[in-house]
């Protein structure tokens, strides 16, 4: 490796549900920057945290990353091993810059930006608080109500809440007077719709809340927002940039954990047929969105679009998206006229403005 070359810390894997996508994710930067046109700037460290959080080296990295691992297992993970920074890889020193293929709790959430900024290397992506307003639903909506942005009703409780029945019927009755049914209940901190319901009546409603209980402490209901699903990227720093918009189409009541890992039952539309105002709209609101959470590098600003009232509610700023060939993200840009080759490149120099 020639020294003048940009090494870039590839981290990916992670403890969370999420594990399988950001190997995959990975995977697609890393060919990305293993490009001709990109391997003469950027020379690629691969490192892999496993699902105990064990931080593998170079070798083993790598051999997970080319889908190799078996011959090369030779790390064995005890109780001693697993979730201990002393076994960050010694290599961790010659990082110029981290890119974190990370996504969910720990990855998206603030933990591992803190880390790379106690490196004081730059790093792709927000920092920590907007990746952890990011994550957290009710931190992330309070703040975008704060600036007056457009997002469905909702109220939230905590895990101990549901204990106190002189609390719950006063949030029965704010549901039923502000929310109504169906509506949305999710965990504050998840991804992938993991531990989410719509609930139809006030008994599921009751059943939906214990589920979210089970994932998280704080808990989220929504009004239900019946509307096309649509979603735009954000990239930039001091200057951000939006790309087209996108629509997701999918077979199932709403877009579940298994409507988005099958590509059965769900399709992409790029770019989403819209009338221009509305898609300059959503474009505008991407970027008022990350600014008001502090979310810059890359982002993926999700929206409800109601075309009877054409109303627009943003539904979630995601500061990691999903980066396989086939995520949203960097398909929306490679219809805005970025080739993901590109795209990742200026991924690396905005973190390092
Ligand atoms: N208020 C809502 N109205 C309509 N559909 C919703 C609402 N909230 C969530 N959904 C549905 O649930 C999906 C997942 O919710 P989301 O908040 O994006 O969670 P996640 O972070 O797990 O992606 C959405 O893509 C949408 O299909
Ligand atoms: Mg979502």
């Amino acid at each position: 490796m020639s020294s003048k070359k940009i090494n870039v810390g590839l981290v990916f894997g992670g403890d969370s549900s999420e594990h399988e996508v950001s190997i995959k994710s990975a995977k697609t930067i890393y060919n990305a920057l293993s490009d001709s046109g990109n391997n003469k700037r950027y020379f690629v460290s691969p490192i892999y945290i496993n699902k105990c959080g064990f931080w593998g080296d170079y070798e083993y990295s790598k051999s997970i990353l080319l889908g190799h691992e078996k011959s090369n297992a030779n790390i064995k993970i005890t109780k001693d091993t697993a979730n201990n920074l002393s076994n960050l890889p010694k290599a961790i020193n010659k990082i110029d810059v981290w890119f974190p293929a990370l996504h969910g709790p720990n990855g998206e959430d603030g933990a591992i930006q803190g880390l790379f900024k106690l490196t004081g290397k730059p790093f792709i992506g927000s920092g920590i608080l907007g990746s952890s307003l990011g994550m957290d639903k009710i931190a992330m909506k309070s703040i975008l109500k704060s600036f007056n942005l457009p997002q469905a009703p909702y109220i939230y409780l905590n895990k101990e809440d549901v204990l106190n029945t002189f609390l719950m019927q006063s949030i029965f009755d704010k549901i039923d007077k502000r929310i109504n049914y169906p509506c949305f209940v999710k965990p504050a901190n998840l991804g992938s719709s993991i531990g989410i319901t719509k609930a139809y009546s006030k008994e599921e409603l009751i059943k939906a809340i214990k589920v979210a209980a089970s994932f998280d402490e704080r808990i989220i209901v929504e009004k239900f927002i019946e509307g096309r699903e649509l979603e735009c990227g954000v990239l930039g720093k001091s200057i951000m940039r939006s790309s087209v918009v996108g629509e997701i189409k999918f077979e199932t009541d709403w877009y579940t954990y298994e409507s988005k890992y099958n590509e059965n039952l769900s399709r992409t539309i790029i770019p989403a047929e819209l009338n221009i105002d509305i898609s300059n709209k959503i474009q505008q609101l991407a970027i008022d969105a990350c600014k008001a959470i502090n979310a810059f590098g890359l982002a993926r600003v999700d929206f409800f679009y109601q075309e009877n009232t054409q109303k627009i509610y943003i539904n979630e700023v995601n500061t990691l998206p999903g980066f396989t060939k086939t995520s949203m993200y960097p398909m929306l840009w490679e219809a805005s006229g970025l080739k993901l080759e590109k795209l990742v490149a200026s991924l690396i120099e905005i973190s390092r403005e």
